[in-house]
């Protein structure tokens, strides 16, 4: 089976979130189930040099503006990968979806209705001699994939799928800019891409793939109300049949306390003693206190509004009254990242904040805390939780979205049955937080059960196994 996955990032060749993740873990999970996958993104600066043995396998005269040209080659991992070289469109330093003013640039939907064209174009007419029997696309960055092959002859159109990560970002933009689409007018009324009067890249993914998806079967449920759907509930209720929720993995390899190349000693759950030694790396690295017995809570996060971290400012004095620490990286709303720093100067040694992306840093906070937080008000899936799970972290999320429905709280029944693996909490609120914090501090005390739990957490199957022969059976379904 030949599956050609379309997204706006890839893990480790470009990433902003947990998205990069999943299109850089998932296809390599696809071919040992002996699936063909190649994945289309688009050549921002740099990513060319990150791939081995490349060829430029297809050249457009004429894409959006300006020439482009699509270049095979494979990461050091062994994902195929077919860069968009297409400069005047990618080749712009830093965050891909954001300008120097951290903007979003002003032609980031040309910039995706490009990636979707030539997505599209490699689906109904192959390249390179490979043409792929399933179009997967992921996002709202390649939601005019769907659409553009839609707008061809039914012969030889691929089947799509389209994968909801996020349903808050959509993509919206003017009839102006969609007459520049190249897509039949038909298209633009309510019944395809016509949303509130705009065209919206996600509505687009929605109504002309064959079958969506999204990160978990919780959010996939939440998807359909009016809390969670963000104006594309009443699509998504129509199209129910189609869509279904497979829990993300992550790529246990990158991910694996025993043998990971940035952390300070390895560990696992039948070798637990190495956390210790993580723990004061962190301490050290972060700046706190080197105190072993501090209750060592992590926040590794984007820092906008879905991830609920304002909500941890009012309880920063108590945390650290109870013996706590804070360990934060992220990046993201300006406001949120000076509160943290607030907190950072006013509270040295007990918390430490690092505004930024750091990916060597995120592996030596999930390895050396005690716990991660997050408490987001909606989650599609979370990865953050699931690393946190395989290093002994106990994760105090949510109830909501993926993470509902990969955390096992530790309420009574579930700490005597030996299934515990963190703690979740509701409602998503200042009160509510403060209760679950009030909760950590108990479990932490009680160093028994906190052990048993850790040791429960870390065995935890989060790989992508079982969610990849799911895709597996959704990819069989559609081509029979
Ligand atoms: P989202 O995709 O909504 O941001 P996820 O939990 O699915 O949330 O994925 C976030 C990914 O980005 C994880 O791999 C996490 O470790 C990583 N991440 C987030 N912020 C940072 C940061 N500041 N530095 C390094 N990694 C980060
Ligand atoms: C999105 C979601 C996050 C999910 C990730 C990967 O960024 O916000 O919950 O884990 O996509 O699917």
């Amino acid at each position: 089976m030949r599956i050609l996955f379309v997204a706006s990032e890839c893990f480790p060749l470009i990433k902003t979130g947990g998205l990069a993740d999943v299109v850089g873990a998932l296809p390599l999970a696809l071919a040992q189930l002996d699936c063909d996958v190649r994945v289309l993104v688009p050549a921002y600066p740099g990513l060319l040099g990150k791939l081995h043995g490349f060829s430029e396998v297809a050249h457009y005269g004429e894409l959006f503006g300006g020439p482009a040209r699509l270049i095979s080659g494979d990461t050091a991992d062994g994902l195929h990968v077919l860069a968009l070289d297409a400069p005047h469109l990618y080749d712009r330093p830093g965050n891909p979806y954001l300008g120097p003013d951290g903007r979003d640039w002003p032609d980031n939907i040309r910039r995706f209705a490009a990636l979707s064209a030539i997505g599209a174009s490699i689906g109904r007419f192959s390249v390179g001699g490979w043409k792929p029997d399933i179009v997967h696309c992921h996002d709202w960055q390649t939601g005019l994939v769907p659409a553009y092959l839609m707008a061809g002859e039914a012969d030889g159109r691929p089947k799509t799928v389209f994968t909801i990560h996020n349903i808050a970002f959509q993509g919206n933009c003017g009839r102006t800019d969609f007459d520049t689409f190249g897509l039949p007018s038909s298209f633009y009324t309510p019944a395809g891409l016509e949303f509130y009067g705009q065209c919206s890249f996600l509505k687009s993914g929605l109504v002309f793939s064959d079958r969506l998806t999204t990160v978990s079967p919780t959010y996939a449920r939440e998807l359909r109300t009016p809390e969670y759907g963000m104006g594309l509930e009443g699509v998504l209720n129509d199209r129910s049949r189609f869509l279904s929720g497979i829990i993300n993995g992550i790529d246990t390899t990158q991910w694996d306390p025993a043998s990971d190349p940035h952390i300070a000693a390895s560990f696992s759950a039948k070798k637990p003693l190495g956390k210790a030694r993580c723990k004061l790396d962190l301490q050290e690295k972060m700046g706190l206190a080197t105190d072993p017995d501090a209750l060592v809570i992590t926040v590794i996060s984007r820092l906008t509004g879905q991830k609920g971290l304002d909500l941890l400012i009012a309880h920063i004095p108590d945390i650290i009254r109870r013996g706590g620490q804070i360990a934060v990286l992220g990046s993201g709303e300006p406001g949120l990242e000076r509160a943290f720093n607030e907190a950072a100067a006013a509270h040295p040694g007990s918390v430490a904040v690092k505004i930024g992306y750091d990916e060597a840093l995120s592996h030596v906070l999930q390895a050396g805390a005690d716990a991660i937080l997050v408490p987001s008000r909606f989650e599609p899936c979370g990865l953050t939780q699931l690393y946190a799970l395989r290093y002994g972290t106990l994760p105090v999320v949510a109830r909501t979205g993926g993470l509902a429905d990969t955390v096992i709280d530790a309420n009574d029944a579930s700490i005597r049955s030996g299934t515990a693996t963190g703690l979740q909490f509701a409602p998503v609120t200042v009160s509510g937080l403060g209760f679950a914090i009030e909760r950590l501090f108990e479990l932490f005390a009680d160093k028994k059960n906190w052990k048993k739990i850790q040791a429960r957490a870390m065995t935890h199957p989060v790989g992508w196994e079982d969610s990849a022969a799911d895709y597996v059976a959704l990819y069989t379904d559609l081509l029979v």
